[in-house]
């Protein structure tokens, strides 16, 4: 508190005193609000790419490291976890809510996307983060952005076969994204496994200079992954959902006397056996390209990607199976 009262002495001097001329006054004004909100930790809230971009080059000036968490809101604590990394490893944490119309190959889901930002910014506040971004629509798409990616077979595969576009929406708002933040790291979680996979593929081909961080799943204590669809389920969807990851569980352990097929089919039929639950797909995959495995004996990483509908709402979790 001291600090803050010579600064606020400091500025009514310079400001009765010496600067009359009105450019003067509006400069030592922006920055003294700048170190109020520095010292005070207060979150920024920009809305114009513009207005961040320059905030952001002034602070890379500075030599401040910037980490970067794109999200579409309705946040959880698995997105909270990714600030405390952010945070952990960076000066300066930027955030981004925006429900990115793209990505949603259905209407409906795009329509009923939980957005509660008041609640949000209450969380923000609460991990400390230094800006938070939320553009409109027209801001991140002025015009119609044709862009296509390639990402080889990284999405002939679950939620790039069974969403069609979804991907192309994913690595079109993340590219817009990091154009105007342009971050050292951004964070990733790998409850969304293949999305961590398109966007490291991206970002080495179209050659952005960031470091994509993978964070683990955090999950609520029953096993549910945390999702901002979650809240969407009724009481008694949600009673039944915690089965998905209890399923996943059993099956490490099935693995072990049965083949990838066999482990496969008693994933589906086990949830399916709910009458709430209807799985969409489940695959083993190599953790690397995502290309589904058939036998234990591949040496690489394996990991087990499933989506269920439970009512209108569709889930995703990811579980490691080791060799
Ligand atoms: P959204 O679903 O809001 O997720 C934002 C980030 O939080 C993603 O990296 C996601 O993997 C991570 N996340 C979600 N649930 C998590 C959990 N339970 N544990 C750990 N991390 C979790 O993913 C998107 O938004 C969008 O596709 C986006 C990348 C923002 C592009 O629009």
């Amino acid at each position: 508190m001291l600090i803050i009262n010579k600064l606020l002495l400091a500025y009514n001097l310079v400001d009765n005193k010496y600067f009359y001329s009105f450019f003067f006054k509006t400069l030592i004004h922006i920055t003294f609000i700048s170190y109020i909100c520095a010292i005070l930790k207060v979150m920024k809230i920009v809305s114009n790419r513009s207005d961040l971009i320059q905030e952001l080059n002034l602070l890379r000036q500075l030599g401040k490291t910037i980490g970067f968490v794109p999200t579409m809101g309705a946040l959880h604590e698995g997105h909270l976890s990714l600030m405390r990394y952010s945070n952990d490893q960076n000066d300066i944490t930027v955030v981004s809510i925006f429900v990115n119309p793209t990505q949603f190959n259905d209407k409906k889901d795009y329509q009923r996307y939980p957005r509660i930002l008041d609640e949000d910014i209450k969380k923000l506040e609460s991990v400390s983060c230094d800006f938070l971004f939320t553009p409109s629509e027209h801001e991140m798409y002025p015009v119609k952005d044709t862009r296509e990616f390639d990402f080889g077979n990284l999405d002939k595969v679950m939620e790039g076969k069974f969403r069609p576009g979804h991907f192309q929406g994913v690595a079109l708002i993340v590219s817009k994204l990091f154009e105007i933040v342009n971050p050292d790291f951004a964070y990733f979680g790998e409850k969304d496994f293949q999305q961590v996979a398109i966007i490291k593929h991206i970002t080495k081909k179209l050659d952005f200079p960031v470091e994509i961080i993978s964070c683990p799943i955090l999950r609520e204590t029953d096993g549910l992954a945390m999702s901002s669809r979650n809240m969407l389920l009724s009481i008694e969807e949600r009673k039944h959902v915690p089965l998905i990851f209890k399923t996943l569980q059993e099956a490490q352990q099935k693995a072990k006397n049965l083949s990838v097929d066999e482990t496969k089919n008693w994933v589906v039929c086990t949830i399916n056996n709910d009458s709430f639950l209807k799985v969409e797909y489940f695959e083993i995959v190599d953790e690397t390209n995502l290309q589904p495995i058939n036998k234990w004996e591949q040496k690489t990483g394996k990991v087990g990607c499933i989506a269920v509908h439970v009512g209108n709402i569709r889930l995703i979790d990811n579980i490691r199976f080791n060799s």
